[in-house]
Parts: C-alpha cells; sequence; structure tokens
C-alpha cells in the first residue's frame, strides 16, 4: 500500500474520500474476504471497515456529478435489438410532453440509434465558448439529446475505439455536457455489460436502471447476466420493461406471441424488481423509428403508442416516489454472519 507523507498508511476513510472505495489494503483479512465474493465488498459489520458493509455509505462516499438533474435512468437489456432505444427515445418524448425538461446521452457510441430516432438532421451539437461545455441537440425545446452519431460529419462511419477512449467518451457525454436544471436523463446504453456501463454507474452512483428485455428465453438469460451485473457494481434500479410482449394481428386482431409473452414479469417477481410494463410490437413503432418521431408525441391510440405512455406514467410516478430497489443491498449476503442481511 502507499505510504502517506508522513510515512502512515492512509486511513480507510481518507482512501475513500479520495475517490477509492474500500479500505483498498489488498492484505486486509476482512477485505480479502469480500473480494472473494466476486462483489468486491466486506459484508459483515464485524469487518474493521463496517463502512463497506452498507452500501449507502459507500455510495454517499460519491456526490452526484449532476446535482441539477433531479433523475437519471440507465437504460440496459445485456442483448441488443431488444428495445432499449426505443424505450429511451419513447419514454423520454412522453415525459418532455408533459411538460418536463428530459436530456438523452446516446452511450451506445458503435451504434448510436438515438439521433436517428429523433431524426437528428436537424439536431447539431455545439460547444459554449465560457464554459468548454458541449450543448447537446435540441429536438424539442424541453428535449435534448448527445449521440455520437450527432457529432460525426459522416454518419456512416464506423468507431473503431478501445475501452479507455470510450469511456472517456461516455464520461463527456455525462459531465462535459450542458443539461442545465433537469428532470430527468436518460442514459441509452449498448448491449452487454462493458466499458460504457462500469463508466456510467461510476459517474452517476444514483441512477437508476430500466431494465429492457424481450419475453423469449435468450433475451431473460441476458438480462440475469445484467442483473448480475448491476448486484456486482452496486446499482439501483428502478424495474423492469417486457418490450415486443404479443403483437395483434392487423388483419384479425389475433393475439400473435411472437417472442412469447410474460416472461419478463415472471423474471420480475424472481428477482423481486418492479415490473414497469409489456410494450407490444406495433408496426407503427418500426415507423416512427424510422421517421424519427417518437410515437409518444403522435396522440393516437396505437398499442405500442399506449404502452410506450404508460410506461413513461409509471416511470415517473416511482421515480418521484423514489421507489427504487437497492439491487446490490437486496443480494448482499453475509459471509461472517454480523450484517444481519
Ligand atoms: N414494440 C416494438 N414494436 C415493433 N418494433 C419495435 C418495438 N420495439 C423496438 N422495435 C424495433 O426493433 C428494432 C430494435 O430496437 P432498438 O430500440 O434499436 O433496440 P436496442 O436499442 O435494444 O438495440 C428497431 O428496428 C425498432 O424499431
Ligand atoms: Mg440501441
Ligand atoms: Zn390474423
Amino acid at each position: 500500500m502507499k505510504q502517506g507523507s508522513d510515512g502512515v498508511k492512509p486511513r480507510a476513510a481518507d482512501e475513500r474520500a479520495a475517490g477509492k472505495p474500500g479500505c483498498g489494503a489488498s492484505s486486509c483479512a476482512a477485505c480479502a474476504t469480500a473480494a472473494g465474493d466476486g462483489f468486491g465488498r466486506a459484508p459483515c459489520a464485524a469487518a474493521p471497515h463496517p463502512e463497506q458493509c452498507r452500501p449507502e455509505l459507500r455510495r454517499a462516499a460519491f456526490s452526484s456529478p449532476l446535482p441539477a438533474v433531479k433523475h437519471k435512468l440507465f437504460v440496459m437489456s445485456g442483448k441488443g435489438g431488444v428495445g432499449k432505444s426505443s424505450v429511451a427515445v419513447n419514454v423520454a418524448a412522453a415525459l418532455a410532453l408533459a411538460g418536463h425538461k428530459v436530456g438523452i446521452v446516446d452511450a451506445d457510441l458503435h451504434g448510436p440509434s438515438v439521433a436517428g430516432l429523433l431524426c437528428s438532421r436537424a439536431g447539431v451539437v455545439g460547444v459554449d465558448e465560457t464554459s468548454g461545455k458541449l450543448l447537446p441537440a435540441e429536438f424539442m425545446p424541453n428535449l435534448h439529446f448527445i449521440s455520437m452519431a450527432a457529432m460525426l460529419r459522416d454518419r456512416d462511419k464506423a468507431v473503431i475505439w478501445r475501452g479507455p477512449k470510450k469511456s472517456a467518451a461516455v464520461l463527456r457525454f455525462i459531465k462535459g455536457v450542458e443539461w442545465g436544471a433537469s428532470d430527468y436523463l436518460i442514459i441509452d446504453s449498448p448491449p452487454g455489460t462493458g466499458d460504457e456501463h462500469l463508466t456510467v454507474l461510476k459517474a452517476v452512483p444514483d441512477i437508476l436502471a430500466v431494465m429492457v428485455t424481450t419475453p423469449q428465453e435468450l433475451s431473460l438469460a441476458d438480462v440475469r447476466r445484467a442483473l448480475g451485473f448491476l448486484k456486482a457494481a452496486g446499482g439501483k434500479i428502478l424495474g423492469l420493461v417486457e418490450n415486443m410482449s404479443g403483437l395483434n394481428c392487423p388483419h384479425c386482431g389475433g393475439d400473435i406471441r411472437l417472442f412469447k409473452k410474460g416472461g419478463g414479469r415472471l423474471l420480475a417477481e424472481e428477482y423481486g424488481i418492479p415490473f414497469l410494463g409489456e410494450i407490444p410490437l406495433d408496426p407503427a413503432a418500426v415507423l416512427s423509428a424510422d421517421l424519427g418521431r417518437p410515437l409518444t408525441l403522435d396522440g393516437g391510440d396505437g398499442a405500442a403508442e399506449r404502452a410506450f405512455a404508460a410506461l413513461a406514467g409509471e416511470v415517473d410516478a416511482r421515480c418521484r416516489a423514489g421507489v427504487a430497489v437497492d439491487f446490490a443491498a437486496r443480494f448482499l449476503h453475509c459471509a461472517n454472519g454480523g450484517c444481519g442481511v
């Protein structure tokens, strides 16, 4: 361990204040035990550094980097193509329509969809001369977004970046943008659980995950892995959404269960996570995506449109009530039997 200038080992609290969670001593018996559980924390009050046992204290060591943003949401799945970006954009648009000030961060650097879903040809990312911060592109006066696709001159160009560069870009999108006083910042994630996700969770410790899945086992399996990732990273979760949940046949009105139905709700029950709603498959969702105009702005009563609007209402109600599940704490299991969890 690094010695302080006075030759004394820095205390755990000093290290935490320096942004380093945990006691940082690889030789510490308690923390070595904790590291062994795969979640990097000492779970027991009997340990010499009990703060580590308490996620809320650990989190308190980091203050939010976006104090002017009331609610931060992280749309995740595990798998690509399940509707994360569609959920992010439609929920954002519905919230904006209801009068909230909303920002969207497109953290999917390799497959940025947000700009296209918001017909971004009109959207331009600028730079604030005085602060040097980026000014997000505007879709509506109270709905702004930042996306790689709105920054690249050649929109067809692939972004070929390794981890550190990607993390730096995601951080810049979050901290280096003039989001101002906002009600919601919604971060649309790439599939999987990689550098971008870790960066977001570390940079915005009070962010709440909205997990998106299709009812198909292939997607549910990835969501289980994503939940394991959240648990390991100490993330909080607002709830789970089942997208592509059945399809009303446009010809006869029959219920077609293309990707099955109900798997998301069962998974939410299994993990004790709030179930936020079902979005059916709807050709109107595909059309609106290609037009770059979120369904929820149209004020119609199509199946997906109503479901997205209901989802936004559910998200808003839960955020205001502050009813997120502290997922990490729920699944904290104590190796030493002292923390009572
Ligand atoms: N409820 C839905 N009904 C019909 N098509 C949908 C629905 N949700 C998403 N899609 C379509 O599925 C594709 C993948 O959605 P997208 O939001 O880009 O997923 P992800 O961000 O998870 O990769 C897009 O073509 C989108 O328009
Ligand atoms: Mg996407
Ligand atoms: Zn039919």
